[in-house]
């Protein structure tokens, strides 16, 4: 599903080059929801983002599917990200003058499908996050947790074939922390999405399928991690 190679990245200041990622190497296959862990600083918002498509690595093939995207031009890699990619953020970003069904319906905006499919599918998905009762209202009047799952929902709206999710507990307490998780292995189960979530608890990459660990950039050897704990 994701195969990651010889992933190498760099970022450029007045200082010069600061290398942060190094090499980056695996694969995750359909349906895995792996882990991404480390501390802060470690790389893996970086490595998010360029698997994300945001923006492009300094060097090495990130492929999705059978598709390189380090290769696609611009308008090309636009169109993949709205069919094939979901995010989540850990601040949800979501449009706080629409309500939730619209911030949840957006993603389909710029394809041809009828408002009435639209509609009929937000609110599925809603329901699938246990948020029926709260379609109309808006993101103000939520809770963080709450918000997350609409996010959640909106992620899911194209079908992508994965999602990637940048510490989508970060901000939520325990408690809620673990609704959210059990929500999205629940979804990983019954949708088979791939996901790839970060996060730098290790208690929370614990309860995925798979953990991926940077280290200062670098990809740390999966056998010899579970070796060690
Ligand atoms: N746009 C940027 N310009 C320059 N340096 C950057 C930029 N974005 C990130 N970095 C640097 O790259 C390194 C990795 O950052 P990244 O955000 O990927 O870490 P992270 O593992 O997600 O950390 P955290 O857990 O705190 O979110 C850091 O040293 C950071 O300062
Ligand atoms: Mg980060």
């Amino acid at each position: 599903m994701l195969r990651v190679e010889q992933l190498s990245h760099s970022f450029r200041n007045a200082q010069g080059r600061i290398p942060v990622l190094h090499n980056i190497q695996f694969e995750i296959a359909k349906g895995e929801m792996a882990a991404l862990l480390g501390s802060s600083g470690s790389g893996k918002s970086t490595l998010l983002h360029l698997m994300a498509g945001f923006m492009k690595p300094e060097s090495g093939n990130i492929y999705i599917g059978e598709q390189d995207i380090v290769r696609m031009n611009e308008n090309r890699l636009a169109e993949f990200r709205r069919k094939h990619i979901g995010f989540i953020f850990q601040s949800y970003e979501l449009i706080p003058n629409l309500t939730i069904r619209e911030n949840v319906e957006l993603p389909l905006a710029f394809q041809r499908i009828s408002a009435s499919q639209r509609k009929k599918r937000a609110l599925l998905l809603l329901e699938q996050v246990g948020l029926t009762d709260k379609t109309e209202l808006f993101p103000s009047q939520l809770s963080g947790g709450q918000q997350q799952r609409v996010s959640i929902a909106r992620s899911l709206i194209p079908e992508p074939s994965i999602i990637f999710a940048d510490e989508p507990t970060g901000n939520l307490d325990t408690q809620t922390e673990e609704e959210i998780l059990s929500i999205l292995s629940r979804l990983n189960k019954e949708l088979h999405t791939t996901f790839v979530i970060v996060t730098h608890e290790a208690e929370v990459a614990d309860q995925m399928g798979r953990i991926i660990t940077l280290k200062d950039g670098y990809l740390m050897d999966e056998q010899k991690l579970q070796t060690v704990r």
